[in-house]
């Protein structure tokens, strides 16, 4: 076989590969139709979730950034079937820090209000858009990404899918600074001193 056989021949491997691997992007499959731990008595109980009937009370109105979920913790019946959801609050002026999922996209759709959202790419490129109720924004899967309710009168409503029943959440801010890291290697990965670390650390230890 000559090489640029041999390499032609790589190259088509390594792509059937990443083509399986985008058809298995989501949670392994499971071979049962649902999956129920042991001793749950399975009715259409279990397949039901009423967390969220918080949201019909009227005039709920928090006065912080709220995030209702419905994953596999809160709704085991999700356990295998690859999807999962959020109801998302923000009160006038307030954010949902930046932050990934590791394990899926997240698909954004705004009922009520006005959010700027955006991620950053891993070549660092932001991408940002305004939302009207009514609009869907997608956040790729594992990137960085934030919502800001920037107006200082209305609050903003929006609901979130995602493509794993355990999505996951990674919120970079604590995950640095209210974590146990040594405050030297905070110190030299902000290009800071040990001082500023701490004062950043303080804000966490409430
Ligand atoms: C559920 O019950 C089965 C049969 O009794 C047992 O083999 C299995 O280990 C149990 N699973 C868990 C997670 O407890
Ligand atoms: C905030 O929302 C109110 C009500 O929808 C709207 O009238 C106002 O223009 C908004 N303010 C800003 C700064 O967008
Ligand atoms: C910081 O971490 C502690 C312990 O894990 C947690 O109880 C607390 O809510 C966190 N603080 C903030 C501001 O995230």
């Amino acid at each position: 076989m000559s090489s640029s056989t041999t390499s032609k021949m790589l190259t088509l491997i390594i792509s059937a590969f990443a083509i399986v691997q985008i058809t298995l992007a989501g949670d392994p499959d499971i071979l049962t139709d649902f999956i129920a731990p042991n001793g749950t008595q399975v009715d259409g109980n279990f397949f039901t979730y009423t967390g969220f009937r918080a949201l019909t009370v009227p005039n709920i109105q928090p006065s912080f950034f709220v995030a209702l979920k419905a994953s596999k913790k809160e709704f085991p019946a999700l356990d295998g079937q690859s999807v999962s959801y959020a109801a998302l609050m923000y009160p006038p002026g307030t954010i949902n820090p930046p932050h990934t999922h590791p394990r899926s996209a997240e698909l954004l759709f705004l009922v009520k209000g006005s959010l700027n959202v955006g991620f950053v790419d891993t070549t660092n490129k932001l991408f940002t858009q305004t939302l009207q109720p009514g609009d869907m924004f997608v956040f790729p899967k594992g990137l960085v990404h934030f919502q800001f309710n920037s107006n200082t009168t209305k609050s903003a409503l929006a609901f979130s899918a995602f493509g794993s029943a355990n999505a996951g959440t990674i919120s970079i801010a604590s995950t640095l600074f209210n974590s146990t890291i040594d405050d030297n290697v905070l110190a030299l990965a902000f290009k800071t001193d040990v001082a500023t670390v701490q004062t950043l650390k303080k804000g966490f230890s409430s």
